[in-house]
């Protein structure tokens, strides 16, 4: 599975593109009101210019025709960048027709599988179930990426990746996986946990500690002629 980072802060998409570890960027329009004062075209130019990979910048258009028009305009940014539109009706129809100018999309604010089947159906090149906001609704988040990954699997003419998002925790993220999603798109923070684990702190500080005293032990036994 491939993990993108989900947000609009350059800071967070420099340093985690510096572990090797990012295959694209997810943003939306509530990213970037979090980036004060940042200009939207030259934010997703520069992730473009950090991250090699599918960058996503969502319209805030509610009809087709202004959610093609975004589309035309963000594509020719940069090629990696992906068009988010949400699950609606307008939605499908503006997969559709940018499809048809070989306009990549991700079908953003997908809570259930028949919205994932059918923006496969108009041709979405990701999809993106919302898990952790399926699971603020007492439910099961990582049944749906199931069941998408299930219909998906039973039709060789849906290319459609499963992208999940909404990640809240690591746990998340390996669930996501073993249920069968493409990628996971991960908050910098959950990123951060993933990587943490007491015992590697506890194991790094006994070997140095281990270390520093093999070298004292060796000054010692040198400063004594031995
Ligand atoms: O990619 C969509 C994601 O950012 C939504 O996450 O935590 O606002 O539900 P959240």
């Amino acid at each position: 599975m491939k993990i993108y980072l989900d947000t609009a802060n350059l800071d967070e998409i420099r340093e985690a593109a510096s572990w090797g570890i990012l295959s694209g960027v997810t943003t939306n329009p509530s990213l970037m009101a979090k980036e004060t004062g940042a200009d939207f075209e030259d934010t997703i130019r520069t992730i473009a210019g950090l991250v090699d990979g599918p960058i996503s910048a969502e319209t805030v258009s509610e009809d087709a025709d202004g959610m093609v028009a975004e589309g035309r305009e963000y594509a020719a940014w940069h090629p990696n960048v992906i068009i988010k539109v949400p699950s609606t009706p307008a939605g499908l129809q503006a997969v559709h027709r940018l499809g048809q100018e070989g306009i990549r999309c991700n079908v953003t604010l997908i809570f259930n599988a028949n919205q994932a089947l059918m923006a496969a159906l108009a041709g979405a090149f990701v999809v993106s179930p919302f898990i952790g906001r399926v699971d603020d609704m007492s439910e099961d988040g990582m049944e749906l990426i199931r069941e998408i990954a299930a219909i998906f699997e039973q039709d060789p003419d849906i290319h459609t990746r499963i992208l999940a998002a909404s990640i809240r925790h690591p746990r998340h993220v390996i669930e996501s996986a073993l249920a069968g999603a493409h990628i996971a798109t991960c908050p910098f923070k959950v990123l951060r946990q993933g990587m943490k684990h007491p015992l590697t702190d506890r194991g790094m500080a006994s070997f140095l500690a281990d270390w520093k005293a093999r070298e004292a032990t060796m000054a010692v036994t040198a400063g004594a002629g031995v």
